[in-house]
Order: structure tokens, then sequence, then C-alpha cells
């Protein structure tokens, strides 16, 4: 620990051996049914790490029979106390904690090109936190007395029950996290899990398998399936005996996997999707906190994050300036492997993702807005692009319009506080959204009109386990957090007695 109480950067661990690839069902360790394996990259070098055991409908098929046996009435996880259940969660926590160095390395190097210093100081202290507040939470959630009808003699009270056997579908940006939102408020309301993490980043998911046998959770409560999406993903999204599906990742799958709950059994649906969240800049805002807040909005893990602030609207009066020490701030990057000190801008995730933000850049180049510094690829191995700020971009442009998920800022100019509401509006997403001013007034009546789950004031990219987080419109259906969050994993139930005792 540091002075201040943070934890300090220790050194990374080098030739980390992995040691986790198989699917993880009622804490065992199994290979695929079909003997299939898929390889995992790493993106700063473009190597092979190793091959993980790929799973698919007929592995779904065994994680959910496992899940629902561990929730049948009269198992030990549906006979647990709620506290037991929270220090079982805290247990999680603790083995996290301990192991935490060996995990940064696994999300970072390993499993999806995240920079050391990110994955240790800001996913790994998330994730610990999520879960302690996910403890803590399990023996606060209660069902209320909900009326007496003196008449009738009749007494009705609610009880928050689980749903039943969780599917949960995430994406590779925030390997550990999102493993971690999923299944803490999941297990804290007393579900159960199968997981399919993204196929880029089977490894983090495959390594928190054992954190569920060490800190004894009762098998088949979790269950981890690697493979593709669709795949593994379809197989959970129709499956008839899944209560749930919880997903984060793309829009378009998103809708696919609704749809398919709906062909299906009905199961629940959370979705946390995409984003192309605007970020507006007064002119009376504290330049300096706006110019980097705007900047580590949208550069902040190379720009793979939903809620990237990639449409930034910068007062017409201040926007020379704005622009000028934007591009200074961007050009202060030093890409190369996330492992190495002193990087601070590592790889994209795969080819794909690069080749889609080389396409988006080249469309802004093409639909004519003004390249400030990047605009294209960097080095000669792994999926590196040089930070790049456009100016001059206006609404209709590719690169205002659609999400990019890669290190490129989108800097527009704005005249009036209507104008920009409208134009900030004007998106199928609403994920996200950052108000940068000093003045109250305007501060309160821009957060009420922009049609987003969040809005951050004077910073942005402020998440915590307390705060629920999700999206307006296409960004998503359903929150995932905070108290809201809690009851996305729980069905309630309405009991009503007659009572037949005439001095009651
Ligand atoms: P994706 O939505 O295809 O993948 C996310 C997860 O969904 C992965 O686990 C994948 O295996 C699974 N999946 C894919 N197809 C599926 C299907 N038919 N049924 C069930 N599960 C399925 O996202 P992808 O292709 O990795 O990235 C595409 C774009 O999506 C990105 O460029 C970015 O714009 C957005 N995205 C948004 C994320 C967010 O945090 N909201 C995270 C990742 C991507
Ligand atoms: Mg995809």
């Amino acid at each position: 620990m540091s002075s201040s109480g943070k934890p300090e950067l220790p050194v990374p661990l080098t030739n980390l051996k992995i040691q986790y690839t198989k699917i993880f069902i009622n804490n065992e360790w199994h290979n695929s049914v079909s003997g299939k394996t898929f390889p995992v990259i790493n993106p700063a070098t473009e190597e092979k790490i190793c091959e993980v055991e790929e799973g698919d409908k007929e592995d779904i098929d065994k994680a959910v029979k496992a899940a629902r046996q561990a929730f049948q009435i009269g198992s030990p996880w549906r006979t647990m106390d709620a506290s037991e259940r929270g220090n079982l969660i805290n247990k999680l926590a603790d083995l996290i904690e301990r192991d935490r160095l060996l995990l940064a390395v696994n999300t970072g190097v390993n499993d999806g090109g995240k920079l050391f210093s990110n994955a240790y100081l800001m996913d790994l202290e998330g994730c610990i936190k999520t879960l302690r507040y996910c403890a803590g939470w399990l023996t606060r959630s209660r069902g209320v007395h909900t009326s007496w009808r003196q008449r009738w003699k009749l007494f009705t009270y609610t009880r928050h029950e689980p749903i039943g056997v969780c599917g949960q579908i995430i994406p590779w940006n925030f390997p550990l996290v999102m493993l971690i939102w999923k299944i803490g408020p999941a297990l804290s309301c007393g579900n159960t899990v199968v997981l399919k993490p993204a196929e880029q980043t089977p490894l983090t998911a495959a390594s928190c398998g054992i954190f569920n046998k060490r800190g004894r959770v009762p098998p088949g409560v979790v269950n981890i399936v690697p493979g593709y999406g669709p795949t593994a993903g379809a197989a959970i999204s129709s499956h008839m005996d899944v209560d749930k599906v919880a997903f984060t990742g793309s829009t378009e799958v998103g809708k696919m996997i609704k749809k398919a709950a709906g062909e299906s059994n009905l199961k629940r649906v959370t979705l946390e999707l995409g984003g192309k969240s605007p970020c507006i800049v007064f002119a009376d805002a504290d330049l300096d906190n706006a110019v980097e807040f705007a900047h580590q909005g949208v550069f902040y893990h190379q720009g793979q994050c939903c809620i990237a602030a990639s449409r930034l609207f910068v007062e017409e009066s201040i926007y020379d300036e704005f622009l000028r020490r934007s591009i200074e701030r961007a050009k202060k990057y030093v890409l190369g492997n996330p492992l190495t000190p002193g990087v601070n801008q590592g790889p994209q995730i795969d080819k794909e993702q690069y080749n889609k933000i080389l396409d988006l850049i080249e469309s802004g180049k093409k639909e004519g807005a003004k390249l400030e510094c990047g605009g294209g690829p960097w080095g000669n191995k792994g999926y590196f692009i040089q930070p790049t700020v456009f100016s001059n971009v206006t609404d209709e442009m590719r690169i205002a319009k659609e999400e990019i998920f890669g290190p490129v800022q989108q800097i527009m100019k704005f005249k009036s506080l209507d104008d920009v509401i409208k134009r900030a509006n004007n998106t199928l997403y609403g994920l996200s959204a950052g108000i940068f001013t000093k003045d109250l007034d305007k501060a309160i009546t821009v957060s009420s009109a922009l049609q987003s789950g969040t809005v951050w004031v004077n910073c942005y990219s402020v998440v915590s386990a307390q705060c629920p987080f999700g999206g307006f419109k296409m960004s998503g259906n359903g929150r995932e957090l905070g108290e809201y969050g809690f009851h996305e994993y729980t069905e309630v139930k309405t009991v009503t007695m007659k009572i037949s005792q005439k001095n009651s």
C-alpha cells in the first residue's frame, strides 16, 4: 500500500504458465464433448498463447443440467443461510485479492492486451469491491409485508426469490470485470450460473473456475463454458431450461438474444449493449479538467469501452483552444506491449476489430473530417492503432454515428444549449453522457434532457458497484449493479394467507 492507501503497482510476472484451459462444470474440469479446441491469440504479438476447450450446444446442456441440479429445492445451495452465501462471496473476493497479481497478468497480456496497470489497479480493484458489495447486499435483500385486510382476515407478504439458472454471455473488453458483474449479483440472489466468456478472452474466466472450487461454492452453482457466440452463446439464449440470460456485447447480438429468448421459453433478458456517448463541453468549463476527462473518456483501454465518449461537442467560443489541447494530449502516447512499464497504449483485441476501426478512420477522411493526428496502424506486428483525433466532424458522418471501439476522438462544434441537446440525443444509443460546466442550472437542465442511463457532470467513466449501470434506447434493457441490478436477478412472489383465528 502507498501512503495514500491505494495499492502500489507491483512488477508484473512474466512467462506465466497458463494453468486452466478447460470447461468448468460441477467444480470439475472437462474436455469438450466434440473434442474440439480453439486458439487464444496474444493481440500484442499475434502469437498463439494456447488452445482452449471449445464448448458447444452439448457442453452447454451439461452445464445447464449441473446448474439445474444445484438449484433443486433442498440442495446445499438452496438451503444455505443468506449470511453463509455472503461468506462464500467474500471468500471469492479474498481469493481474487490474494491472486491479484496473477489475475492482472492473465487479464493483461494473456487475455485481451489490457495494460497491466489498468488491469491491476482498476479492474481488479473494481472486481474485489463489487464482490464485497454483493456479499453485503444479500443480507439486506428482503420481501415486504404488504397488507393486512382485517375484514377478510387476509395477510399478504412478498418474497424475493432467485430466478433459477442464469445464462451469462460476456465480452472481451473487461473479461474479469464482466464476469464479476454477472456472477456476483446472480449468486448474491441465490441463482446458479452458466457463463460463456468471449472467444477472444477465455483464460480469465477459466482461471476463475478454480476460485469457486477453492472457495467451496457447491458444485454446479457456477459453470463456465468457453466457446463461440453462434454455437455456445446461441445454445444459452435459446435453451428451454435457462431461466434468464444476461448479455454484454454488441447491439446486433443483443437483438438475436432477445429474439431467441422469445422464441424459446421467454426467459428473462437483460442487455448491456453498445453506445455512442455524447460529451458536452460548455465554454464556462474548467478546461484542463474537461480536456483530460474527455480524452480519457474515449482513449481509455484503446477506446474499447461501451461508455466511450466518442461524440465530443465543444462550445464554439472555446473550440479552437480545446482542440489544440486535445491533440497535444493524444500525441503523448507510448504504444507497445501492455506488460512493458511506460507503455500506455496496447493493441486492439483482434484483427476483426482492428480492421473495423481502420475502416471507420478511412470513412472519416473520405467524408471530410479533418485528421489532426494519428489515422492509421502502428508497428509491424500486433493490432496497434495510432491515437487519432478528428476535428470538423459533422453529425451525419459514420464516425459520428457508429460505435468505433477504438482510439479515435471525434470533436464537433456547437452553438446553443437547445441545439446541443437535440444533437446529443440524435442517436439510437443511450448508454452514457458527460457534461462539463460550472453552471449548476445548465448541468441540471442538460442532465435531465439527455436520454442516457448515466450522466457524468465534470467527470467521466466513473462506475462503481453501488451505482446502477445500463442504457436507454438501443444501449440495452435493464440495469446491472446497485439495488436495481439485484432486482434483475430475483422474482418477486406475492403470498396471501387467510387467517382463521377469530381473535387475530
Ligand atoms: P459480440 O456481441 O459479437 O460478442 C460479445 C459476446 O457475445 C461474446 O461472448 C460472443 O461470443 C457472444 N456472441 C456472439 N454472437 C452470439 C450469438 N449469436 N448468440 C449468443 N452469443 C453470441 O461483439 P464483438 O463481435 O466482439 O464486437 C462487435 C462490436 O460490438 C464491437 O466493435 C463493439 O462495437 C461492440 N461491443 C460492445 C461491448 C460492450 O461492452 N457493450 C463489448 C464488446 C463489443
Ligand atoms: Mg461479434
